[in-house]
Order: structure tokens, then C-alpha cells, then sequence
């Protein structure tokens, strides 16, 4: 578990897999989701168009380079929108290149491995990265036990599986039956998750931490890392605090409506976070031309290499084409440099044979952007197939009752970052995405605690 060495909508050939348009005719739902328009800056015919690229129903994934009934129903494949490189082919790639790829390590340490610290200009913080890995792993749930190719996370989309567990199972072990809440302890007079000995689910933790330290969460990974957990706890706290303004609205409401409605309402602010800040948050993420993976995750970005192999991904400027852009022609056209350009010339033979991931990483910055043009053209897609496919954007959804009335509505198309943390801690502190600008505000907390609630 390691930050993602990558914009996490990039993975997400995951994200079109078949629930995210079975119940929409073959299309996107086409309503956006909440109060999209002042803050989105897209008209959303583009998004609409975006979305389109990505194909639904879905088409291949890794056992199936043809069009399939298997790989239509059977929703434990990822999905994806290329079909992998036919075995038998000449070269790994295909046709072109060598016929053996670049050493994965060699490949990692000489053109990913970060040199030096370079703050990222527009000061994107943690806060956005650990959001960024917290959300993602809804569906980015590789499993380990039927291979690269396959998924755990079958809702592939927006769930918030990672609140309420992948299955039925572990969601009953989470809840808490009263009120629609989630079991949770009292900490110091403040709530967390509750350990994994009050709410028996699998979790993964180092050996040496015994069941009574380990916190139950949605996701069995999130104890790994500090700032997952602190998501987790806010969202836990969030979806308590839904159940009990949905319990005020509707006191002869069941344990399970309450639990249903707040768990929509969170998704539809989960989603609504995501869609909000994604845009601007993401785009100022400092990754192509430079190097920028540090030495602790570089076997994250060498495992990535390796998978791709694996899967038989087809080339780097197979998916620019499939996306609409232009195959380069060249490593120096890719990278916008000489030096790098000639050792990858060596090490690939041919930039038709270039891999998708290292291609990604290491193509030219865009003129007035800080990373490469297929990031934007082949990542966007999938983020918006998987948002706008989410069935609460259908009209059947999009409504007041189906989120108890007009004070759950209210919640949805008010979502912030600063609601989820502010409303769900005793003091507010500075919540954003990007560091405090201290030059404009002349300290480094900005103008102190914000009450724009
Ligand atoms: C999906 O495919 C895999 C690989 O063939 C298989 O092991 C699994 O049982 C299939 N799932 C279902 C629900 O059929």
C-alpha cells in the first residue's frame, strides 16, 4: 500500500465495467448528479461526449480479445476497452520492437525514480492524495486470490464499498443495527471505527498488531495508512450523523431505510466530492516529464510494469489512437528531450512498441500544463463514465424522496470537503486540497478557521 505512483483515474479501465450502465439502457444516466453546474466548468455535453469513448455495454478484458457473453456477465473481470496483445505475436508488443521488454527495475530507477524534491507548484497537499487513494479504493480492488485480470470490488463504481464493505457479510458485521448507524467507539469523547474484536471483518495489518489494535473498517487495507483511516473515521462519522438528521425527518423509519438512504445520500457526496474537486485537484498533480516517484513506493511502479505485462497491454500509442490522438512518432517527439529519448530508443527499439505506463509517465508536459496530454485525454473518460453512470444520476434517483425528502437533498447538493470535516470534528480546523497559500494570506493557516459552511 503505497500512495499511487499514478492520477488514480488512469487505472480506470476498472470503471466501465458492466453495472456501471446495466440499468441505463446501454448509456450514461445523463443527469448530473448534484449542483454540478457552478462548479464544474465542462459544459456537459463535453463530459457526455468524454464519456462516450468509453464503451458500454463493456467489450474485452484480459481472457478475451473478442466480444463475449463471458466477458459481458461474468463481473469479476475488469474490463477493458483494448483487447490485450494476441499471444504467439512476434515481439511482446505485438509486431514491434524488441523481443524482450526492458528490465522493470532498470526501467524504474533510470526514468521514474525522483532526483530531487520539487514542491508541486500549485501546492496540491496530502489531504487530496489520501483522498484521492481512499476513494479509488472502492474499486480498484485487485483480487488476489483469481488473479491480476479479476476484481473484488463488483459494485465498479462509486458504492462506498470502502465504508461498507464488498459484500453483504462484512457490511452486517459493520452495522450496528439501531438507527441505520455503523458500529463505531468513543475515543477520548470522539468516535472512530470500532476494532476488529467488536466488528469481526478480515483486515489487513502487519503481523505484530493483535486483533484488539485493529481497527474494522469497510476496506481491508485502510489500516495501513494513517491518513485512510482518518477518512474512514470521517466518513463513519458522516454517515451516523445522516442517520440521525434522517431519524428526526422520519422517527417510524427502520434500522435498514435509515441505513439505505444515508448510505445514499454519502455516495451521492462522495461522488459530488469527487466530481468537485477532482477536476482542478487533479490536473495540478506534478507526474509527466519529470521524475517524481519516491524510492519508498518504487516497487509499486515496478509491480505496475510487471502486471502490464501480465495483462499484455497493448502499446502506449494504441491507446492514444484509440483515444483520438496522434501516434508519436518518435521517443524525442514523446519526451520533448534528447537524452532520455535516445536510452529509451535503446531499451524499446521501436516507440510503437513503447509500454502503456512508462509512456504515461514520461511523455512531454503539455505547454502550459505540468504532465502529458494522454493523462487528461485517456484518464477523464473513465472518470466520467463511472461518475455520470452511477444510477444515482439517472431521473428515477435524482430526486428529494430518494433521499429522504428535501433536508437529504439539501445535503447532497451541498456537499464539501469542509462539510464532511468540519461537520464531523470539535474544531474546524483549515481544510483544503492544496497547501495554504501563505504568501497571499501572509500565514501559513490562510485567514484562520473558515465559517463558510
Ligand atoms: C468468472 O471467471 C473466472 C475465470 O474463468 C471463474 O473462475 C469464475 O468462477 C467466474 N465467475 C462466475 C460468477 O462465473
Amino acid at each position: 500500500m503505497a500512495p499511487l505512483p499514478v492520477p488514480f483515474w488512469l487505472l480506470g479501465w476498472h470503471l466501465a465495467a458492466p453495472s456501471a450502465w446495466a440499468g441505463a439502457g446501454g448509456r450514461a444516466h445523463g443527469v448530473l448528479p448534484h449542483g454540478l453546474g457552478p462548479t464544474v466548468v465542462t459544459p456537459s455535453s463535453l463530459l457526455s461526449v468524454r464519456a462516450n469513448l468509453i464503451p458500454s455495454p463493456p467489450t474485452f478484458n484480459s481472457d478475451y480479445g473478442y466480444i463475449s457473453w463471458e466477458a459481458y456477465a461474468n463481473v469479476s473481470y475488469y474490463t477493458r476497452v483494448l483487447p490485450p496483445v494476441p499471444d504467439n505475436c512476434p515481439t511482446p508488443m505485438g509486431t514491434k520492437g524488441k523481443r524482450q521488454l526492458p528490465d522493470p527495475q532498470l526501467l524504474a530507477e533510470r526514468f521514474l525514480l525522483r532526483q530531487k524534491f520539487e514542491a508541486d507548484p500549485r501546492g496540491t497537499n496530502l489531504m487530496f492524495a489520501f483522498f484521492a487513494q481512499h476513494f479509488t479504493h472502492q474499486f480498484f480492488k485487485t483480487s488476489g486470490k483469481m488473479g491480476r485480470g479479476f476484481t473484488k470490488a463488483l459494485g465498479h463504481g462509486v458504492d462506498l464499498g470502502h465504508l461498507y464493505g464488498d459484500n453483504l457479510q462484512r457490511q452486517h458485521q459493520l452495522r450496528l443495527f439501531q438507527d441505520g448507524k455503523l458500529k463505531f467507539q468513543v475515543v477520548d469523547g470522539e468516535v472512530y471505527p470500532p476494532m476488529v474484536t467488536h466488528a469481526p471483518v478480515h483486515m489487513v495489518y502487519p503481523s505484530a498488531v493483535p486483533k484488539e489494535k485493529q481497527l474494522a473498517m469497510g476496506q481491508e487495507v485502510f489500516g495501513l495508512l494513517p491518513g485512510l483511516c482518518m477518512y474512514s473515521t470521517l466518513w463513519l462519522r458522516e454517515h451516523n450523523r445522516v442517520c440521525d438528521i434522517l431519524k428526526q425527518e422520519h422517527p417510524t423509519w427502520s434500522d435498514e431505510q435509515l441505513f439505505q438512504t444515508a448510505r445514499l445520500i454519502l455516495i451521492d457526496a462522495g461522488a459530488a466530492l469527487c466530481l468537485t474537486h477532482v477536476p482542478a485537484c487533479v490536473l495540478t498533480l506534478q507526474i509527466g516529464g519529470t521524475q517524481t516517484i519516491n524510492a519508498n513506493v518504487l516497487q509499486v511502479a515496478i509491480g505496475v510494469i510487471k502486471e502490464s505485462r501480465q495483462l499484455r497491454l497493448q502499446p502506449f500509442n494504441e491507446y492514444r489512437k484509440r483515444f483520438g490522438m496522434k501516434p508519436y512518432k518518435s521517443f524525442q517527439e514523446l519526451t520533448g528531450e534528447e537524452e532520455k529519448a535516445a536510452e529509451l530508443e535503446e531499451l524499446y527499439g521501436d516507440i510503437d512498441a513503447l509500454e502503456f505506463y512508462p509512456g504515461l509517465l514520461l511523455e512531454k508536459p503539455q505547454p502550459n500544463g505540468i504532465f502529458g496530454e494522454s493523462m487528461v485525454e485517456i484518464g477523464a473518460p473513465f472518470s466520467l463514465k463511472g461518475l455520470f453512470g452511477n444510477p444515482i444520476c439517472s431521473p428515477e434517483y435524482w430526486k428529494p424522496s430518494t433521499f429522504g425528502g428535501e433536508t437529504g437533498f439539501e445535503i447532497v447538493k451541498t456537499a464539501s470537503l469542509e462539510k464532511l470535516v468540519c461537520l464531523n470534528v470539535k474544531k474546524c480546523p483549515y481544510v483544503a486540497f492544496h497547501v495554504p497559500d501563505a504568501l497571499e494570506n501572509g500565514s501559513p493557516w490562510g485567514d484562520g478557521p473558515s465559517t463558510e459552511l
